[in-house]
Protein backbone atom coordinates (compact mmCIF):
# COMPACT_ATOMS: atom_id res chain seq x y z
CA UNK A 1 0.00 0.00 0.00
CA UNK A 2 1.50 3.15 -0.95
CA UNK A 3 0.11 6.72 0.69
CA UNK A 4 0.73 10.09 -0.13
CA UNK A 5 2.35 13.00 2.66
CA UNK A 6 1.00 15.61 3.57
CA UNK A 7 2.52 18.05 1.70
CA UNK A 8 1.14 18.45 -1.51
CA UNK A 9 4.17 18.99 -3.64
CA UNK A 10 8.15 18.23 -3.58
CA UNK A 11 9.32 21.50 -1.72
CA UNK A 12 12.13 21.56 -4.55
CA UNK A 13 9.07 22.77 -7.08
CA UNK A 14 7.23 25.44 -7.71
CA UNK A 15 8.01 28.99 -5.62
CA UNK A 16 9.91 27.95 -2.94
CA UNK A 17 12.94 29.03 -1.75
CA UNK A 18 14.69 25.50 -2.80
CA UNK A 19 13.04 25.16 -6.18
CA UNK A 20 14.32 28.86 -6.99
CA UNK A 21 17.78 28.29 -5.83
CA UNK A 22 17.95 25.20 -8.02
CA UNK A 23 16.36 27.34 -11.05
CA UNK A 24 18.99 29.47 -10.54
CA UNK A 25 21.75 26.99 -10.68
CA UNK A 26 20.12 25.30 -13.63
CA UNK A 27 19.94 28.65 -15.56
CA UNK A 28 23.83 29.07 -15.23
CA UNK A 29 24.86 27.55 -18.76
CA UNK A 30 28.08 25.60 -17.64
CA UNK A 31 26.27 23.77 -14.64
CA UNK A 32 23.33 23.24 -16.73
CA UNK A 33 25.87 21.50 -18.88
CA UNK A 34 27.26 19.31 -16.13
CA UNK A 35 23.81 18.31 -14.83
CA UNK A 36 22.74 17.91 -18.39
CA UNK A 37 25.42 15.13 -18.89
CA UNK A 38 25.70 13.80 -15.19
CA UNK A 39 21.49 12.74 -15.99
CA UNK A 40 22.18 11.11 -18.92
CA UNK A 41 25.19 9.07 -17.43
CA UNK A 42 22.73 8.24 -14.07
CA UNK A 43 20.23 6.87 -16.83
CA UNK A 44 22.72 5.12 -19.04
CA UNK A 45 24.11 3.34 -16.71
CA UNK A 46 20.83 2.15 -14.55
CA UNK A 47 19.88 0.94 -17.97
CA UNK A 48 23.21 -0.98 -18.99
CA UNK A 49 23.69 -2.41 -15.18
CA UNK A 50 20.22 -4.09 -15.83
CA UNK A 51 20.70 -5.95 -19.25
CA UNK A 52 18.92 -3.11 -20.78
CA UNK A 53 21.52 -3.07 -24.32
CA UNK A 54 21.16 0.60 -25.07
CA UNK A 55 24.13 1.24 -27.19
CA UNK A 56 22.98 -1.89 -28.87
CA UNK A 57 19.40 -0.89 -29.26
CA UNK A 58 20.89 2.11 -30.89
CA UNK A 59 23.02 0.72 -33.28
CA UNK A 60 20.35 -1.33 -34.96
CA UNK A 61 18.38 1.49 -34.99
CA UNK A 62 20.53 2.97 -37.10
CA UNK A 63 20.98 1.03 -39.16
CA UNK A 64 17.62 -0.31 -39.79
CA UNK A 65 16.38 1.74 -42.14
CA UNK A 66 13.68 3.46 -39.86
CA UNK A 67 14.66 6.89 -41.27
CA UNK A 68 13.34 6.18 -44.58
CA UNK A 69 9.52 6.24 -42.73
CA UNK A 70 10.11 10.05 -41.94
CA UNK A 71 8.14 11.14 -45.23
CA UNK A 72 5.45 8.94 -45.07
CA UNK A 73 4.82 9.77 -40.85
CA UNK A 74 5.59 13.24 -40.46
CA UNK A 75 2.52 16.15 -41.56
CA UNK A 76 4.69 18.94 -42.61
CA UNK A 77 2.20 21.48 -41.91
CA UNK A 78 2.14 20.66 -38.48
CA UNK A 79 2.94 24.05 -36.46
CA UNK A 80 5.10 22.66 -33.25
CA UNK A 81 4.14 24.62 -30.16
CA UNK A 82 7.29 27.06 -28.72
CA UNK A 83 6.94 24.90 -25.24
CA UNK A 84 7.74 21.86 -27.58
CA UNK A 85 10.63 23.65 -29.02
CA UNK A 86 12.86 23.24 -26.14
CA UNK A 87 15.96 20.92 -25.10
CA UNK A 88 14.05 17.83 -22.97
CA UNK A 89 16.01 15.42 -21.64
CA UNK A 90 19.75 16.29 -21.88
CA UNK A 91 18.59 16.39 -26.17
CA UNK A 92 19.18 19.90 -27.37
CA UNK A 93 16.12 19.28 -29.81
CA UNK A 94 14.08 17.93 -27.45
CA UNK A 95 12.23 14.84 -29.02
CA UNK A 96 12.77 16.19 -32.30
CA UNK A 97 15.91 14.48 -33.07
CA UNK A 98 16.76 10.83 -33.91
CA UNK A 99 19.01 10.67 -30.87
CA UNK A 100 16.09 10.96 -28.80
CA UNK A 101 14.10 8.53 -30.79
CA UNK A 102 16.73 5.93 -31.04
CA UNK A 103 17.49 5.83 -27.39
CA UNK A 104 13.90 6.45 -26.20
CA UNK A 105 12.70 2.42 -26.17
CA UNK A 106 15.97 1.99 -23.72
CA UNK A 107 14.62 5.20 -21.27
CA UNK A 108 11.17 4.03 -21.34
CA UNK A 109 12.22 0.35 -20.04
CA UNK A 110 14.95 1.82 -17.23
CA UNK A 111 12.76 4.34 -15.88
CA UNK A 112 10.69 1.22 -13.63
CA UNK A 113 13.91 0.18 -12.25
CA UNK A 114 13.98 3.10 -10.08
CA UNK A 115 10.72 2.65 -8.81
CA UNK A 116 11.39 -0.31 -6.67
CA UNK A 117 14.67 -0.25 -6.17
CA UNK A 118 14.74 -2.77 -2.64
CA UNK A 119 13.48 -5.25 -4.98
CA UNK A 120 15.64 -7.49 -7.46
CA UNK A 121 13.56 -7.07 -10.27
CA UNK A 122 14.29 -7.80 -13.68
CA UNK A 123 13.52 -4.68 -16.31
CA UNK A 124 10.73 -6.68 -17.99
CA UNK A 125 9.64 -7.25 -14.50
CA UNK A 126 9.55 -4.06 -12.99
CA UNK A 127 8.06 -2.80 -16.32
CA UNK A 128 5.19 -5.15 -16.55
CA UNK A 129 4.69 -4.29 -12.84
CA UNK A 130 4.70 -0.32 -13.78
CA UNK A 131 2.08 -0.71 -16.69
CA UNK A 132 0.09 -3.64 -15.00
CA UNK A 133 -0.47 -1.22 -11.89
CA UNK A 134 -1.92 1.57 -13.65
CA UNK A 135 -4.67 -0.40 -15.76
CA UNK A 136 -5.82 -2.13 -13.29
CA UNK A 137 -6.81 1.35 -11.73
CA UNK A 138 -8.57 2.06 -14.93
CA UNK A 139 -10.03 -1.43 -14.79
CA UNK A 140 -12.63 -0.52 -12.40
CA UNK A 141 -14.00 2.73 -14.47
CA UNK A 142 -13.80 1.43 -18.18
CA UNK A 143 -17.02 0.33 -19.84
CA UNK A 144 -17.09 -3.59 -20.44
CA UNK A 145 -16.32 -3.89 -23.81
CA UNK A 146 -14.59 -1.06 -26.05
CA UNK A 147 -13.93 -0.40 -29.71
CA UNK A 148 -11.61 2.15 -29.48
CA UNK A 149 -8.24 3.60 -27.62
CA UNK A 150 -6.01 6.69 -28.45
CA UNK A 151 -2.72 6.40 -26.56
CA UNK A 152 -1.72 10.15 -26.81
CA UNK A 153 1.64 10.90 -26.31
CA UNK A 154 2.68 7.72 -27.32
CA UNK A 155 6.38 8.00 -27.89
CA UNK A 156 8.05 4.83 -29.54
CA UNK A 157 4.88 3.06 -28.59
CA UNK A 158 5.67 1.20 -25.23
CA UNK A 159 2.89 2.44 -23.83
CA UNK A 160 0.77 2.07 -26.81
CA UNK A 161 1.46 -1.61 -27.61
CA UNK A 162 0.83 -2.57 -23.54
CA UNK A 163 -2.48 -0.45 -23.36
CA UNK A 164 -3.48 -2.53 -26.78
CA UNK A 165 -2.13 -5.91 -25.69
CA UNK A 166 -3.82 -5.30 -21.99
CA UNK A 167 -6.97 -5.06 -22.83
CA UNK A 168 -7.81 -6.86 -26.41
CA UNK A 169 -5.93 -10.31 -24.35
CA UNK A 170 -9.82 -9.32 -21.92
CA UNK A 171 -12.18 -9.03 -24.80
CA UNK A 172 -12.86 -11.59 -27.66
CA UNK A 173 -14.09 -8.07 -29.98
CA UNK A 174 -11.20 -6.02 -31.76
CA UNK A 175 -9.44 -3.13 -29.98
CA UNK A 176 -8.53 -0.32 -32.75
CA UNK A 177 -5.59 1.45 -30.92
CA UNK A 178 -3.99 4.26 -32.27
CA UNK A 179 -0.83 6.41 -30.90
CA UNK A 180 -0.70 9.97 -31.69
CA UNK A 181 2.61 12.29 -30.91
CA UNK A 182 4.52 15.20 -31.62
CA UNK A 183 7.26 13.84 -32.40
CA UNK A 184 7.37 12.60 -36.07
CA UNK A 185 10.86 10.54 -35.13
CA UNK A 186 9.70 9.09 -31.91
CA UNK A 187 6.78 7.62 -33.98
CA UNK A 188 9.02 6.29 -37.38
CA UNK A 189 10.30 4.12 -34.50
CA UNK A 190 6.93 3.27 -33.09
CA UNK A 191 5.93 1.68 -36.06
CA UNK A 192 9.11 0.20 -36.60
CA UNK A 193 8.63 -2.12 -33.63
CA UNK A 194 5.20 -2.47 -34.30
CA UNK A 195 5.97 -5.83 -36.24
CA UNK A 196 2.55 -7.43 -36.34
CA UNK A 197 1.01 -4.25 -37.20
CA UNK A 198 -1.32 -4.45 -33.51
CA UNK A 199 -1.64 -0.69 -33.56
CA UNK A 200 -3.90 0.48 -36.18
CA UNK A 201 -2.79 3.88 -36.72
CA UNK A 202 0.74 5.72 -35.62
CA UNK A 203 -0.58 9.50 -35.96
CA UNK A 204 1.93 12.65 -36.05
CA UNK A 205 -0.85 15.09 -34.42
CA UNK A 206 -0.73 17.85 -31.97
CA UNK A 207 -2.62 16.17 -28.59
CA UNK A 208 -4.65 19.94 -27.92
CA UNK A 209 -6.10 19.50 -32.01
CA UNK A 210 -6.08 15.86 -32.93
CA UNK A 211 -8.36 15.83 -35.48
CA UNK A 212 -10.50 13.00 -34.49
CA UNK A 213 -13.95 13.34 -34.89
CA UNK A 214 -16.30 13.79 -32.15
CA UNK A 215 -16.97 10.92 -29.74
CA UNK A 216 -14.45 8.33 -31.02
CA UNK A 217 -12.57 7.08 -28.10
CA UNK A 218 -13.73 4.83 -25.30
CA UNK A 219 -10.40 5.48 -23.75
CA UNK A 220 -7.85 8.15 -23.78
CA UNK A 221 -4.46 7.39 -22.01
CA UNK A 222 -1.61 9.81 -21.07
CA UNK A 223 1.13 7.90 -19.91
CA UNK A 224 3.95 9.81 -18.91
CA UNK A 225 3.29 12.75 -20.58
CA UNK A 226 1.77 15.47 -18.81
CA UNK A 227 5.22 16.42 -16.52
CA UNK A 228 6.53 17.25 -20.23
CA UNK A 229 3.99 20.02 -20.64
CA UNK A 230 3.01 23.54 -18.99
CA UNK A 231 -0.35 24.11 -17.72
CA UNK A 232 -2.08 25.91 -20.40
CA UNK A 233 -1.26 22.78 -22.95
CA UNK A 234 -2.69 20.32 -20.23
CA UNK A 235 -5.35 22.32 -20.25
CA UNK A 236 -5.94 22.64 -23.80
CA UNK A 237 -5.59 18.86 -24.08
CA UNK A 238 -8.18 17.86 -21.49
CA UNK A 239 -10.57 20.20 -23.97
CA UNK A 240 -9.60 18.22 -25.99
CA UNK A 241 -10.10 14.96 -25.10
CA UNK A 242 -13.45 15.92 -23.45
CA UNK A 243 -14.08 16.17 -27.15
CA UNK A 244 -13.22 13.08 -28.68
CA UNK A 245 -14.32 10.82 -25.40
CA UNK A 246 -17.40 9.02 -26.25
CA UNK A 247 -19.90 9.76 -23.18
CA UNK A 248 -19.07 7.42 -20.23
CA UNK A 249 -15.57 7.12 -21.90
CA UNK A 250 -12.37 7.48 -19.63
CA UNK A 251 -9.65 9.52 -19.32
CA UNK A 252 -6.53 7.79 -17.59
CA UNK A 253 -3.51 9.69 -16.66
CA UNK A 254 -0.41 8.79 -14.90
CA UNK A 255 2.50 10.24 -13.89
CA UNK A 256 5.26 11.59 -11.40
CA UNK A 257 2.98 11.76 -8.25
CA UNK A 258 3.77 15.01 -7.00
CA UNK A 259 2.25 13.63 -3.07
CA UNK A 260 4.21 10.50 -3.07
CA UNK A 261 7.04 10.20 -0.09
CA UNK A 262 9.49 9.15 -2.31
CA UNK A 263 9.27 11.91 -4.77
CA UNK A 264 9.32 14.66 -2.15
CA UNK A 265 12.40 12.99 -0.45
CA UNK A 266 14.45 12.52 -3.60
CA UNK A 267 17.88 13.61 -2.86
CA UNK A 268 18.83 17.19 -3.68
CA UNK A 269 20.98 15.63 -6.96
CA UNK A 270 18.55 13.83 -8.22
CA UNK A 271 15.65 16.47 -8.34
CA UNK A 272 18.48 18.77 -9.48
CA UNK A 273 19.58 16.20 -12.79
CA UNK A 274 15.47 15.99 -12.93
CA UNK A 275 14.86 19.62 -13.33
CA UNK A 276 17.21 20.74 -15.35
CA UNK A 277 15.90 17.92 -18.26
CA UNK A 278 12.35 18.24 -17.83
CA UNK A 279 12.22 22.13 -18.28
CA UNK A 280 8.00 22.12 -17.21
CA UNK A 281 8.41 20.74 -14.04
CA UNK A 282 7.79 23.56 -11.52
CA UNK A 283 4.03 23.76 -14.07
CA UNK A 284 3.43 20.11 -13.16
CA UNK A 285 4.19 19.33 -9.84
CA UNK A 286 2.18 22.85 -8.97
CA UNK A 287 -0.88 21.76 -11.28
CA UNK A 288 -4.52 20.73 -9.43
CA UNK A 289 -4.72 18.76 -12.40
CA UNK A 290 -7.80 17.00 -10.68
CA UNK A 291 -9.57 20.40 -10.64
CA UNK A 292 -8.58 20.98 -13.97
CA UNK A 293 -10.35 17.90 -15.70
CA UNK A 294 -13.64 18.66 -13.68
CA UNK A 295 -13.26 22.54 -14.89
CA UNK A 296 -13.32 20.85 -17.97
CA UNK A 297 -16.17 18.72 -17.43
CA UNK A 298 -15.28 15.49 -16.82
CA UNK A 299 -16.91 12.96 -13.73
CA UNK A 300 -13.66 13.08 -11.60
CA UNK A 301 -13.55 9.55 -9.76
CA UNK A 302 -9.77 8.56 -8.12
CA UNK A 303 -6.20 9.57 -7.75
CA UNK A 304 -4.64 6.69 -6.72
CA UNK A 305 -1.20 6.25 -5.63
CA UNK A 306 -0.42 2.98 -8.14
CA UNK A 307 3.69 2.69 -7.05
CA UNK A 308 6.06 4.49 -4.80
CA UNK A 309 6.64 7.07 -7.58
CA UNK A 310 3.46 7.49 -9.67
CA UNK A 311 -0.16 8.33 -9.70
CA UNK A 312 -3.23 7.47 -11.39
CA UNK A 313 -5.61 9.95 -12.34
CA UNK A 314 -9.25 8.77 -13.67
CA UNK A 315 -11.68 11.11 -14.96
CA UNK A 316 -15.37 9.91 -17.51
CA UNK A 317 -17.17 12.05 -19.84
CA UNK A 318 -20.98 12.07 -18.37
CA UNK A 319 -22.85 10.16 -20.61
CA UNK A 320 -24.98 12.91 -21.03
CA UNK A 321 -22.34 14.73 -22.98
C1 LIG B 1 7.83 10.67 -21.89
S1 LIG B 1 7.13 10.51 -23.45
C2 LIG B 1 5.76 9.41 -23.24
C3 LIG B 1 6.11 8.03 -23.06
C4 LIG B 1 5.09 6.97 -23.38
N1 LIG B 1 3.71 7.42 -23.34
C5 LIG B 1 5.28 5.83 -22.40
O1 LIG B 1 4.54 5.77 -21.41
O2 LIG B 1 6.21 5.04 -22.60
C6 LIG B 1 6.22 11.97 -23.76
C7 LIG B 1 5.79 12.07 -25.21
O3 LIG B 1 4.79 13.07 -25.32
C8 LIG B 1 4.93 13.69 -26.57
N2 LIG B 1 4.24 14.99 -26.52
C9 LIG B 1 4.58 16.06 -25.78
N3 LIG B 1 3.72 17.06 -25.98
C10 LIG B 1 2.78 16.60 -26.85
C11 LIG B 1 1.60 17.16 -27.43
N4 LIG B 1 1.22 18.38 -27.16
N5 LIG B 1 0.89 16.40 -28.29
C12 LIG B 1 1.28 15.13 -28.58
N6 LIG B 1 2.38 14.55 -28.06
C13 LIG B 1 3.12 15.27 -27.20
C14 LIG B 1 6.42 13.78 -26.76
O4 LIG B 1 6.78 13.94 -28.11
C15 LIG B 1 6.92 12.47 -26.16
O5 LIG B 1 7.09 11.49 -27.14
Amino acid sequence: MVTNTNKVKPDWAGNDLLSRFVNFLIGIEPIYDIMKSQARQVIVKTAEKNGIPWRKNYEELEQSGVKELFNAIADPNLKYPDYYCVPFHAYDEGNLCWKAAFEAESATYAMPLRVWKNESLTWQEANHRLRGNFYQVIDSYIPHTITDILDMGCSVGVSTLAVHRYYQKKQETKINTVGLDLSPYMLCVAKMRDTKQEIKHWIHGLGENTKFADNSFDLVTLQFVLHELPRTATKAIFQEIFRILRPGGVIAITDNNPGSPVIQNLPPVLFTLMKSTEPWSDDYYTFNMEQALMEQGFDYKTTAACDPRHRAIIGMKPINK
